[in-house]
């Protein structure tokens, strides 16, 4: 079942000084050791959904990490990796909407089972796009997994069949997520503030 960070809980929680950028804080939303837990219970669920080859679809660059601990941790199918870019955010904070492929898959994904592995969905607006993009080329199945999940802010309904955690609407940085390309290195899941 997908775990529910609630705010309220955050109270009092670990504040770490930002790395490098002057003004801004973090604090600690999801640690490393929730986020190693929930991988392997969705990695769990995975391998009793399928029975491979699974063909994962990683949307760099943000869920390059997420996609090297749930692969990892997929031990009874066989697995393929795959990779695609999707950029919607440039550098800002906010979505532009604009959904745009940098990289596009090299392999036929035809009468496959893919699974799209995300780090976050936001607006939902590039996962809906990517969708309906690898369902024209026919896949056996096409589903989506994805670390984070933020329902407050959708604007484009997303079908979304394994879910880690459901988040607050606050800005995340770290475990693959960016900040204008900043903090992907982190090992926990932080909240971004600017100080006030
Ligand atoms: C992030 C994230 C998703 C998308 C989700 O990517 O990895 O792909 O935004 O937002 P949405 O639901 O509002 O469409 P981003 O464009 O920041 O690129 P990155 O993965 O390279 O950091």
């Amino acid at each position: 079942m997908t775990e529910r960070i609630d705010p309220l809980s955050l109270r009092g929680s670990q504040r770490v000084n930002m790395i490098n950028v002057p003004g801004s804080t973090e604090r600690i939303l999801i640690s490393s050791a929730q986020i190693q837990q929930r991988v392997r219970e969705m990695a769990s669920e995975i391998e009793r959904d399928y029975h491979g080859p699974l063909y994962v679809v990683s949307v760099l660059k943000g869920a390059f990490i997420f996609v090297a601990d749930l692969t990892r941790a997929i031990q009874s199918i066989p697995v393929r990796i795959e990779f695609m870019a999707i950029s919607s955010y440039g550098n800002q904070k906010t979505s532009s909407g604009q959904v745009k492929v940098t990289r596009d898959l090299d392999v036929n994904i035809e009468g496959h089972d893919v699974l799209i592995v995300e780090d976050i969905i936001d607006s939902g607006v590039t996962l809906s796009y990517l969708k309906r993009l690898l369902e024209q080329r026919h896949p056996k199945s096409l589903a989506i997994a994805t670390l984070l999940d933020k329902p407050e802010r959708r604007k484009a309904p997303v079908d979304v069949k394994y879910i880690g955690f459901q988040i607050p609407d606050e800005f995340v940085v770290g475990y693959g997520l960016d900040y204008a390309e900043d903090y992907r290195n982190l090992p926990d899941i932080c909240v971004l503030t600017p100080e006030g």
